[in-house]
């Protein structure tokens, strides 16, 4: 799908289902909360914190970390930014190819379930890598390229809800490339709630985890 069509699809969605998860595609609250609460105890304890949320949707997803940080969202859909801005986010409608925000301003940036919307996924990467502070955190959430179960249902599935996937490498070598460090992986295997966690992406978890998360830090220097 192009741009313009996602920017009307997730408006759509946030006109359907309000603020509640499935404006963002999450498969039920379930499948979202085990998403988000591993994802966020894995993020670590964020206090008095800078937080851009991009792709932030009806910012259900960095809504706990509202209360003790400054958080902001950017997203395309202006009708999802609605919702996020009643959850207490600072929101700016925005494209993440193109940020406004200067250089190093945020301790911690996440990107959760975007990237595969995204065929320039790189040049949102580079966006996000410039905005984060040196010694900041990246953290991206995406689907696993090398899933068994999702190479299945790619082949049983009619509508495709999303453009690509990616290998965990994949990414950690754009990582290293925009300036990042200590990369580590979280890995999820829905609709199972148990998830691991490393330094690498192994044998298992390259081919079982449906979704991972990549978390780096950027370099001082
Ligand atoms: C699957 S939803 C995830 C929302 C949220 N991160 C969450 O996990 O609850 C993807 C979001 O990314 C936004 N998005 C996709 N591509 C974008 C782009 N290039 N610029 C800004 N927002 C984008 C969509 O509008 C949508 O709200």
């Amino acid at each position: 799908m192009s741009h313009t069509n996602w920017k009307q699809y997730f408006d759509k969605r946030a006109e359907t289902h309000g603020a509640a998860v499935q404006s963002s595609d999450y498969f039920n609250e379930e499948s979202f909360f085990m998403q988000r609460d591993n994802t966020l105890r894995w993020l670590g304890d964020c206090k008095d914190k800078t937080i851009l949320d991009a792709g932030c949707g009806v910012g259900a997803f960095s809504e706990p970390l509202v209360k003790n940080n400054t958080v902001y969202g950017v997203d395309f859909s202006e009708k999802s930014l609605e919702f996020a801005a009643a959850r207490g986010l600072k929101t700016m409608p925005g494209d993440l190819t193109a940020l406004t925000f200067e250089d190093g301003k945020f301790d911690a940036v996440l990107c959760i379930g975007v990237i595969q919307l995204i065929e320039q996924y790189e040049a949102v990467i580079k966006e996000l890598a410039r905005v984060t502070k040196p010694g900041g955190t990246l953290l991206i959430q995406t689907l696993n390229k090398g899933s068994v179960q999702r190479k299945l249902l790619k082949l049983m599935e009619k509508s495709k809800k999303f453009d690509r996937m990616y290998t965990m490498d994949e990414l950690k070598k754009v990582f290293n490339k925009y300036g990042f460090d200590h990369i580590e992986f979280l890995h999820m295997y829905h609709p199972f709630k148990f998830v691991t966690n490393g330094r690498s992406a192994g044998a298992f978890s390259n081919m079982l985890a449906t979704s991972f998360a990549i978390k780096g830090r950027k370099n001082i220097d």
